[in-house]
């Protein structure tokens, strides 16, 4: 276990406002604590014995590494297979309905973490009563941590993780690992080549990697505050297709930001207009 490191409140407010800046995360009063826990190893690994001199050398930096670092340190990836799955029971339902003569579907997952999010939207889709048939689909997952990133791409995962899934999922999705990976899963390569893959940090002016049918963005506005939430549901607003749809965690709610959105069921909203069958 890595020494923790001494925190002042001056490194604390310096931190929070880096962290604000970079990725908008808001440091509130009382995550000191974590900080420390978090960052004491890095700020070790650099060879500094105090965070004032790791602050100097994060706003030195120009390379963006010690960005990505502080950022794959202080956020929080927790997910997992079908969390919250109504939305993935919706996702299906909407195959029969609205969706029922799209040839084309495109999803994102705006905050895909370790992958978990992306691949349960495309197996829900693939297992969906009546399958997908021959249409197009489509998953886009970007993240702003690089090594969740790493870890979705690779889409290899502790057995326990896919426990809960029915048998006959886990064999047609997954494959077990064997020797050392015995304790491990591997997302079949097919499945794998239809998600794309790529580093999206949603509180800069990002480039919309595409127009979609639905847009996943959980668990993650949480972090952000009221003004940068408001911006960046309106930006995800303009990459949904006319009548596409917003699926955000229970735990957030949009009642308190301007958009233009209409509420459709529990933590998910649609886009106005007309609906056109791709
Ligand atoms: C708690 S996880 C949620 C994962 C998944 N959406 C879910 O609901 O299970 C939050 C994710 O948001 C990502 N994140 C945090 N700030 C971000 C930002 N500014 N841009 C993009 N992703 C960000 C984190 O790296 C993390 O993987």
């Amino acid at each position: 276990m890595v020494s923790e490191i001494h925190l002042s409140p001056a490194d604390f407010s310096a931190l929070s406002q880096i962290a604000y800046e970079l990725f908008g995360l808001q440091l509130r009063d009382g995550k000191q604590s974590l900080v420390v826990a978090r960052l004491s190893g890095i700020v070790r690994r650099h060879g500094f014995r105090r965070f004032r001199e790791y602050i100097d050398y994060l706003r030195a930096d120009r390379s963006g590494d010690a960005q990505s670092e502080l950022i794959n340190a202080l956020t929080t990836n927790h997910t997992h297979f079908y969390r919250e799955s109504a939305h993935f029971a919706y996702l299906q339902q909407l195959l029969g309905s609205s969706w029922r003569q799209h040839r084309r579907l495109r999803i994102w997952s705006a905050a895909c973490s370790t992958g978990e999010e992306p691949y349960s939207i495309l197996i829900s889709l693939l297992e969906a009563p009546g399958g997908v048939a021959d249409r197009e689909i489509r998953v886009v997952a970007t993240d702003i941590d690089t090594n969740a990133l790493a870890t979705a791409t690779q889409g290899i995962y502790a057995a326990t993780r896919v426990a809960e899934l029915p048998a006959p999922v886990r064999q047609r999705y997954f494959l077990r690992g064997c020797g050392r990976w015995a304790d491990h899963v591997r997302i079949k390569p097919q499945i794998a080549s239809m998600v794309q893959f790529s580093r999206i940090n949603l509180v800069t002016q990002f480039a919309s990697p595409g127009q979609f049918e639905a847009i996943f963005c959980r668990n993650v506005m949480i972090y952000f505050s009221q003004e940068t939430q408001e911006l960046l549901v309106n930006r995800l607003t303009d990459s949904l297709e006319a009548g596409g749809y917003l699926f955000i965690g229970h735990a957030e709610s949009l009642s308190s930001i301007r958009h233009s959105l209409r509420y459709v069921a529990p933590a998910i909203y649609q886009r106005a207009g007309m609906v056109v069958h791709r």
